[in-house]
Formats: C-alpha cells, sequence, structure tokens
C-alpha cells in the first residue's frame, strides 16, 4: 500500500536482519531485555545497544526512545513500549497506538527514511492478535497521510505464518474502506 509516497510492507521475517534505516524494538519500562524481538535485537546488535539503553534509564509505556543499531544492519534501534494485555482494561488501544505513533515521530526526528516493525505487545504482552493488527496499521497508516514525514518505506516484519496472515488480512481490509 502506498501512502504520501510511503510504502508500507508486510513480510514474515526476523527483524534483526532487515537493513532499513530504523527497526523499533517491543521492549519494557525498564529497557532491560528481555525474551523474544527485545532478546533478538540485544543479541545480534551487541552490547552497545544494552550501554545506550542503561544511560537513557527508563521508557514509560506508549513512548519511544532511540539507540544506535550496533552490530544490525539498522543504523538506530528505536525501543518503545506496548501494553501488557489484560482483559477489560481501559486505554490499552490508546497507548498500543501511542507506540507506534511516537516510533513514527522520533523517526522523522531522525530524518530516517526506511523503518521496519514488529508486531508489538502480541507476544509476552499477549494482546490479542486481530486488535493489535487493526491499531498498528491504522495507526500507521493515518500517521503517513497526516503527518510531514519523508519516510519511503514502513515494514512490518511479522515473525510467524499466523501474525503474517492476520497482517495481511487486515491491511487488505484498510485498504478496502479507505
Ligand atoms: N523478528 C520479528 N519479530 C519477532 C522476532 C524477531 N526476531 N522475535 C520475536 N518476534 P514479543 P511484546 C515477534 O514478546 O509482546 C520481551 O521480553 C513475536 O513472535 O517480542 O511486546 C520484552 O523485554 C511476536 O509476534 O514483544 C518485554 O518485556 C512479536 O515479535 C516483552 O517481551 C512481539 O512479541 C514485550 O512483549
Amino acid at each position: 500500500m502506498l501512502i504520501n509516497n510511503c510504502e508500507i510492507e508486510l513480510m514474515q521475517g526476523d527483524i534483526t536482519q532487515q537493513n532499513t534505516d530504523a527497526i523499533v524494538n517491543a521492549a519494557n519500562k525498564a529497557l532491560a531485555g528481555g525474551a523474544g524481538v527485545d532478546g533478538a535485537i540485544h543479541s545480534a546488535g551487541g552490547p552497545t545497544i544494552m550501554e545506550e539503553c542503561n544511560k537513557i534509564g527508563r521508557c514509560a509505556e506508549g513512548h519511544a526512545v532511540v539507540t544506535v543499531g550496533g552490530d544490525l544492519p539498522a543504523k538506530y534501534v528505536i525501543h518503545t513500549v506496548g501494553p501488557i494485555y489484560s482483559a477489560g482494561a481501559l486505554g490499552q488501544e490508546r497507548v498500543l497506538a501511542s507506540a507506534y505513533r511516537n516510533s513514527l515521530k522520533l523517526a522523522v526526528a531522525y530524518s530516517i527514511s526506511t523503518i521496519a516493525f514488529p508486531s508489538i505487545s502480541t507476544g509476552s504482552f499477549r494482546y490479542p492478535l486481530h486488535d493489535a493488527a487493526k491499531i498498528a496499521l491504522s495507526t500507521v497508516t493515518e500517521f503517513l497521510k497526516n503527518e510531514t514525514h519523508d519516510l519511503h518505506l514502513v515494514r512490518f516484519v511479522l515473525f510467524d505464518e499466523k501474525t503474517f496472515f492476520t497482517y495481511q488480512e487486515t491491511l487488505l481490509q484498510l485498504g478496502e474502506t479507505s
């Protein structure tokens, strides 16, 4: 899908191998590293990423911070913190949308033109996949339509088949309704 000269692309794969200007990490508030995509990024990117995370300290839910990419092909890692899903809790959708929006704002501030996102909050943080895909794709779409930016590519790198097909179905539905 092309919006304001920016391609939204979906692929199944490993985000640590992406040669986009920045990749986004699904981090925790302590920026302490962990499992899932966070563990993969720190392990492939080497210790300089954690050194910068330690200097930054913390990142609130829905916010984003930037570090170097270390040994990764990407120049930057944007660390954002999605909500830990809890059935019936209020405001989770807003927090997840903010995580995507604030990551994109940082990308613009750093003159980044290509960026890769994982599916934030749908692993350890247990956000229901269909809902998360809809929030992710509609937030990115709205940002690209409404904000001034120099982005040429927003790539979603989805790790497993189920996540990839859910995002694909959701993007098709969004395309039909827009
Ligand atoms: N490339 C792309 N996606 C990946 C990769 C990878 N290499 N590895 C896993 N995924 P999660 P969360 C997918 O749990 O739910 C960590 O411990 C994974 O299959 O990584 O936001 C942090 O430190 C899933 O689809 O992130 C936090 O404490 C998606 O990435 C917490 O987990 C997100 O799963 C964050 O939980």
